[in-house]
């Protein structure tokens, strides 16, 4: 246990935190945006799949306390990361190189910071309807509550912007998680920098294509 801690300590340790917790977000969001594809299939198969899930009862309680505490690992260990870089340089650059490191690690911090407001809000106005855009929500119509929202073009603005931030997050995150945890391959030009742009790309797009589809019409 105190070696396990000595480990946290440590500025690597925080860092395998993050790539372990962040590889945890990444199979949650890959799973969530091919779920939500399912709108294009009409209304019977996405509250299909809502039913079946809310049926699972303590499996989908065991995936949200662990998608709950590895979201709240990762938000700590970026903080205390931030923190134990800033203190180890206390007085800052006179004059400031942005390099392409920092431009992302910037972007990072900002970005997973409008993520977990994003991540609220979400969960406010998609799971329990405590925020209700279009004045009425169903929790036993998802199909609806998609529908409903998205028509109102300030949501689908609001849905687009968050997913750009998450793309953006995915693609640093995703290669870096990968490097953190130690399973990178040397390699001049990295294989696993070309998968996270893939999957940065893919759940953009995945998740994105619903909103647009419905303030375009062709999902109604
Ligand atoms: C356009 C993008 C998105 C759409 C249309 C969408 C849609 C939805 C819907 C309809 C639900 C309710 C499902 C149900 O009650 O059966 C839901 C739940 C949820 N979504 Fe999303 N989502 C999007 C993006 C995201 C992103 C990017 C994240 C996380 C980074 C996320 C995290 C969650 C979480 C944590 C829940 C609650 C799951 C639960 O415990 O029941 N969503 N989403």
């Amino acid at each position: 246990m105190g070696s396990l801690r000595g480990f946290y300590a440590s500025m690597v340790g925080k860092k395998v935190v993050m790539g372990i917790t962040g590889l945890i977000g990444i199979g949650f969001v890959v799973m969530h945006s091919l779920g939500n594809l399912l709108v294009f299939r009409g209304p019977a198969a996405i509250n299909a799949y809502s039913h079946f899930l809310k049926s699972t009862g303590e499996l989908l309680w065991g995936l949200r306390i662990v998608l709950i505490v590895a979201v709240i690992l990762h938000v700590i260990a970026a903080v205390q990361l931030t923190t134990q870089s800033r203190a180890a340089r206390p007085i800052a650059y006179a004059k400031q190189e942005h390099q392409v490191a920092t431009v992302a690690s910037r972007t990072m911090r900002w970005g997973g910071a409008l993520l977990l407001v994003f991540i609220v809000l979400h969960i406010l106005h998609f799971t329990t309807g405590t925020i209700r855009p279009a004045g009425a929500f169903s929790s036993e119509d998802v199909y609806a509550n998609i529908v409903t929202s998205f028509r109102i073009w300030w949501v689908t603005l609001f849905y687009v912007v968050a997913m750009l931030s998450l793309g953006l997050h995915l693609f640093h995150g995703a290669w870096s998680s990968v490097r953190s945890i130690g399973a990178r391959l040397p390699s001049p030009e990295p294989l696993h920098h070309r998968i996270s742009l893939v999957v940065a790309l893919l759940v953009w797009a995945a998740f994105t294509a619903v909103p647009i589809a419905v303030i375009t019409g062709i999902v109604r």
